[in-house]
């Protein structure tokens, strides 16, 4: 994959990219992206919500208009979902991943898979989309954002290296963290159904993108620390291809 002239490769930490700004982070996640399907049109994406890949959604989006790529192909899987949400309450990342992508491109809605949280029975819900995600053999590629305090998708820390598809409380840090992202909601939900980390170490390649001093503490601690639950990114550290997509004030502790 062709990286932009700005990358730092970091010699002692393979595979991590750093960029002056975040914008070019996410410009750099974008083009893996388009690469990845460009390459095989049925890739299988695994997908984040956040703030964080706002830009690469927009990315994606721009090339589809240009008439560089085509999504029709591409089956999906977002990571996570809060409980109790409808698909179309502005709050739930169903009607994030709408707004920034598949409503604005043409991904086909019957391969975007997302996890219901409008739902009586979660732990069901839960099982259906492990279900969902075993039929699909395997994750090409899973975009990751992360957690001020290490979590992936909503793994929270104390998540387990060999967890799967489950109903989690959110640690009081993401509660507070994801508060300003509330478009009607007055508070966070309290409760989500999230893939796990086993789940997400499956995939075949993982791209995780943070950007921000607010992220600096969690990529150093994920890069430099040992795996252990209590930083759960860190987990990614036992994956054989993962890409790390910086900007300078996220990787500033990594020295
Ligand atoms: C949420 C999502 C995560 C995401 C994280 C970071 O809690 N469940 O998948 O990575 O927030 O979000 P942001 O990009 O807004 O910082």
């Amino acid at each position: 994959m062709a990286l932009s002239s700005q990358t730092t490769a970091l010699a002692q930490i393979p595979r991590v990219h750093i960029f002056p700004t975040a914008g070019e982070a996410a410009d750099a996640v974008a083009e893996h992206l388009l690469a990845t399907v460009k390459r095989n049109p049925k890739s299988v994406l695994g997908l984040a919500t956040g703030q964080t890949p706002r830009h690469v959604y927009a990315k994606l989006v721009h090339a589809f208009r240009e008439g560089k790529i085509s999504f029709c192909d591409v089956e999906t899987f977002n990571l996570d979902e809060y409980c109790g949400l409808t698909a179309s309450h502005p709050d739930s990342f169903a009607a994030f991943m709408q707004r920034e992508l598949f409503g604005l491109a043409d991904f086909d809605p019957r391969k975007t898979n997302l996890i219901n949280g409008d739902v009586q029975d979660v732990v069901a819900e839960a099982r259906r989309y492990a279900t969902r995600l075993k039929e699909s053999g395997a994750v090409d590629v899973q975009l990751l954002g992360l957690g001020t305090n290490g979590h992936i998708g909503f793994n929270e820390p104390g998540s387990a290296s060999d967890s799967h598809v489950r109903v989690v409380d959110l640690a009081d840090e993401t509660l507070s963290a994801n508060q300003p992202s509330l478009i009607e909601l007055t508070s966070v939900p309290e409760r989500a159904i999230t893939i796990g980390i086993a789940d997400i170490l499956h995939a075949r390649e993982i791209v995780m993108l943070a950007t921000g001093s607010a992220k600096a503490g969690a990529v150093r601690r994920s890069l430099r620390e040992a795996p252990s639950t209590d930083c759960p990114a860190s987990f990614l550290g036992t994956h054989h291809a993962v890409h790390w997509y910086l900007d300078n004030a996220a990787a500033a502790e990594i020295g």
